[in-house]
């Protein structure tokens, strides 16, 4: 069974879509700039990854989409959260994200710093009001990880212009964007009550993969495709591992980090390949 990766990822973003769309405030109820705003970060073209690495999760354990749409929202709202705070002035100073201008530049500062602290807040309740028997230790994961991105966040900060070592490196990208990712695969398995057991290793090589992929494609990507603006990272003086240890490297570690992935997920067999596919996605995609 092999898996048409695209397909695969535009299918499931479409039904996770509909789900924020219902879940939502209108843009028509007060306070409409903020709602307007909202829809705005979350409607404008993402990847979707952590949704779907949420639904491949519960797949690979047996699971159904439906019964774990909650989980992928929220996954979805706490790593949008993540985007506009990140493009804010006083983080990376960012024009540019999703293809479309930052929720700072579309609307203002007061207004960006609220769409993520909003999205934050309705991911937990929207988590929480489904009902689910499983949702107190969903919300658990991803309060555990949602912290734990905000702590790479801080360590992202600290380290611009000063030269850091490869584990300190690690430990930041674990961070950012290594948990969040983790939270996804894991929160998938969780929410379709199946076993995460082995999932967090995927997780976290994944994670990895994913953020030196990124780091990759902001020295050779382009922003058109990206829909972000390229080459901030020398800029700003970032800690990524191309800068620490060349591109070269740095691409065979995301590749190493993607078999690491996918020989983890072996045991899991056939219902397992879609996580298969995303993982070779996260290493040869070019937005
Ligand atoms: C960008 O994430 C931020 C990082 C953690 C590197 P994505 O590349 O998944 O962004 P979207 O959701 O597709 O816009
Ligand atoms: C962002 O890392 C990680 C989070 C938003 C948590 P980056 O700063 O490298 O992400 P981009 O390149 O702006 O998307
Ligand atoms: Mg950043
Ligand atoms: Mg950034
Ligand atoms: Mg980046």
């Amino acid at each position: 069974v092999s898996v048409d990766v695209a397909a695969y990822m535009k299918e499931r973003a479409a039904a996770v879509d509909a789900a924020l769309d219902r879940f939502l405030p209108a843009e028509s109820v007060r306070p409409e700039r903020l709602h307007t705003a909202m829809r705005y970060s979350v409607f404008a073209g993402g990847k979707r990854l952590r949704p779907v690495l949420v639904i491949a999760g519960a797949e690979a354990v047996g699971g159904r989409m439906d019964d774990v749409m909650p989980t992928a929202c929220a996954m979805e709202m706490i790593h949008t959260y993540s985007l506009v705070h990140d493009d804010l002035p006083c983080m990376d100073d960012d024009d540019l994200r999703r293809g479309r201008a930052t929720v700072h530049k579309a609307f203002d500062e007061p207004t960006a710093l609220l769409v993520g602290d909003g999205l934050q807040s309705l991911a937990f309740r929207h988590l929480l009001a489904a009902g689910d028997p499983r949702a107190a230790p969903l919300a658990s994961l991803l309060a555990h990880n949602a912290w734990r991105m905000v702590q790479g966040q801080a360590l992202d900060m600290d380290a611009q212009g000063r030269a850091l070592t490869e584990s300190e490196v690690l430990e930041l990208m674990a961070g950012k964007t290594g948990a969040l990712i983790t939270a996804a695969v894991v929160g998938g398995a969780i929410a379709a009550s199946g076993s995460p057991s082995g999932l967090e290793p995927v997780g976290q090589r994944l994670g990895l993969a994913f953020q030196i992929a990124d780091d990759l494609l902001d020295l050779t990507g382009d922003a058109a495709t990206l829909g972000k603006r390229v080459g901030k990272d020398q800029a700003a003086g970032k800690a990524t591992l191309p800068a620490l240890v060349g591109v070269d490297e740095a691409r065979r570690r995301a590749d190493t980090a993607c078999d690491e992935a996918l020989a983890a997920l072996a045991p899991l067999g056939a219902p397992a390949e879609a996580l298969r596919a995303l993982a070779r996605f996260v290493v040869t995609r070019k937005r």
